[in-house]
């Protein structure tokens, strides 16, 4: 028997195969199922900060018509928040008090943001509901080109947010930053425990018969892993926190590379939608007959080993192997 256990945000997790946020466990039935399989903890599917704020603002405009509650209203978010209307936000909690009665791993709670508008007080609640840790999905769109502040958000809301709850606080992020190593560098830095790279933007295609933007694809492929490969092995080293990979993870091989570069976990969707969730028996398998065929016992005697090369300078290099295959030199 190997030892497949790994700390991350410190939670003794039994393997490095978490399941990613998704459809996959934003029920109990479902991330039963996970855990049976070998799942070593789940990311619960995101609640959406305009989930939050709909209800807040609700709260507040009912109260504006009702002179007589805005006048006993104290401003306070803490009252806004024991009356907001019950429903999407209830359930939300009442999944993670399921889950965490009828399940022995950990229980990751997520929300899905891009500002810090007055959502974070809601943060409290879901500590309260007892989720091990809250992952932050900051989900800012490089795409739109009003906002201005861009890398700031992302500082104010996990200045916000580790002031509230106690729980270890992660953050997941996309690819699209300016200077990324320093950000992540920057943000490793600040009181979070852990960072998952990267998330997965929904890509649209364009269909050249209607000649029309179309759907493009809802799930990765392992081709997509690379590039998190590289700034796994890249900040694994330079940063502060741990890192969990995530994207095009679809085999246990694709988990071997990642923890050789840095990473102490790995979450995975796609792979779970297209071969099911006993994908992860079979995942775990390889890597264990890995283990066996190069002589480890335990997952920790391999994390990092591979990233020495980007250690001291990933940009020379990352320089020298383009110029080995596209200059003559080297
Ligand atoms: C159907 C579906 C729903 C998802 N929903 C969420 C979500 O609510 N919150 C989130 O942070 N990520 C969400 N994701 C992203 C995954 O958590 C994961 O980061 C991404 O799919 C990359 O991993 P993969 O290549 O294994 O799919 C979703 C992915 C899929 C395929």
């Amino acid at each position: 028997m190997k030892d497949l256990s790994t700390k991350y945000l410190g939670l003794t997790l039994r393997n490095p195969i978490i399941a990613a946020s998704s459809g996959l466990t934003a029920s109990v039935k479902s991330i039963k199922t996970l855990e049976k399989n070998g799942a070593s903890a789940v990311v619960l599917k995101s609640l959406f900060e305009e989930e939050i704020l709909s209800e807040t603002h609700y709260e507040i405009k009912r109260a504006e018509e009702d002179s007589m509650i805005y006048s006993e209203l104290s401003e306070t978010l803490d009252y806004i928040d024991l009356h907001i209307k019950e429903d999407r936000l209830n359930e939300y909690l009442n999944l993670i008090r399921e889950a965490k009665k009828e399940v022995l791993i950990p229980v990751i709670a997520s929300i899905n943001c891009i500002s810090y508008e007055d959502w974070t007080h809601f943060t409290s609640r879901i500590e309260e509901a007892g989720a091990d840790a809250l992952e932050l999905n900051i989900f800012l769109n490089p795409a739109d080109f009003d906002n201005k502040e861009f890398e700031k958000v992302y500082f104010t809301i996990i200045e916000k947010v580790t002031q509230i709850v106690q729980i270890p606080v992660s953050i997941k992020i996309s690819k699209y930053f300016t200077r990324l190593g320093l950000t992540a560098r920057a943000l490793s830095e600040t009181g979070i425990k852990g960072m998952v790279l990267f998330n997965r933007f929904y890509t649209p295609d364009i269909d050249i018969e209607k000649m029309e933007m179309g759907q493009g694809k809802l799930y990765s492929n392992p081709e997509e892993s690379l590039d998190t490969l590289r700034w796994i092995a890249i900040l694994s080293s330079k940063v502060q926190c741990d890192l969990s990979a995530s994207t095009g993870i679809h085999t246990g091989n694709d988990v071997i590379k990642m923890l050789l570069a840095g990473a102490r976990t790995v979450q995975i969707a796609s792979t779970l939608y297209r071969n099911g969730p006993d994908h992860i028996v079979r995942m775990l398998g390889q890597i264990e007959d890995w283990m066996e065929k190069k002589g480890f016992n335990s997952v920790n005697q391999f994390i990092g080993k591979v990233n020495a090369e980007y250690k001291d300078n990933p940009a020379a290099f990352e320089r020298m192997q383009f110029m080995k295959n596209f200059s003559r030199i080297g």
